[in-house]
């Protein structure tokens, strides 16, 4: 971990107010990726971790049944909540919690997360993936900066004094591990990619008896 919670979400407050008017495409063609792969039913409830301005979560709310949100930066979820109110949109909870403490212990179907997960380190990936399959969705869309190859020092698409990406093949086996199965990787840039994870029926199962 290069910065606590505590350092991000100061961080992110500061930057809240112009945080959606500084994307890259990378951004948007991971964002747009992640909201076709979740595409929820209007029964299902999408839980959307460092949900930030709502990016995510304000996109699939009109889709789904409800959408809760959660992020450790009040400003950044204010933006949201702002925006929510404009589009008239009635099913969106957003509140405190993290990815290994998400603070919800209701039904979820889908869980999503973009560009927000790369903050923790890999043990904390690997913790924050198994409580997240601890809440039994059926997928679990993670959009992010992850590394294809051996990134390019020279040209970094994060900042490596507050950001700390997997590589695929990491974020692939804390997937597994959980009791995913990966059925879709997007590779959106050599260093931004949106993996899709289901639940494995294997691991849902009963062991045959005996
Ligand atoms: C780059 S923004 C992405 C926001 C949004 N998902 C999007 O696609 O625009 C990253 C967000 O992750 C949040 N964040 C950072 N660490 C977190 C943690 N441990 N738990 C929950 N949210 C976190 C930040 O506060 C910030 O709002």
């Amino acid at each position: 971990m290069k910065k606590s919670p505590e350092e991000h979400a100061a961080r992110f407050d500061k930057k809240a107010s112009e945080y959606d008017e500084s994307k890259s495409d990378e951004y948007r063609a991971c964002a747009n990726l992640v909201i076709e792969h979740a595409a929820p039913d209007a029964e299902d409830v999408v839980l959307d971790l460092g949900t930030g301005t709502g990016a995510i979560a304000l996109a699939l709310a009109p889709d789904a049944e409800r959408v809760v949100g959660r992020d450790i930066s009040e400003g950044m979820m204010d933006e949201a909540r702002a925006k929510a109110q404009d589009e008239g949109l009635e099913n969106v909870e957003l509140d405190r919690g993290t990815f290994r403490e998400p603070e919800y212990d209701g039904p979820v179907d889908i869980v999503t997360s973009n560009f927000a997960m790369h903050h923790l380190s890999d043990e904390e990936k690997r913790e924050a993936i198994d409580v997240i399959a601890g809440l039994e969705p059926r997928t679990f869309v993670l959009g992010d900066v992850m590394f294809f190859g051996e990134p390019d020092p020279e040209a970094p698409f994060y900042s490596p004094d507050v950001d700390d990406p997997a590589t695929v093949g990491t974020l692939a086996d804390a997937f597994t591990s959980a009791g995913f199965s990966l059925t879709a990787v997007e590779r959106v840039h050599d260093q931004v990619g949106v993996l899709v994870a289901e639940r494995s029926p294997v691991a849902e199962a009963e062991a045959p008896d005996e």
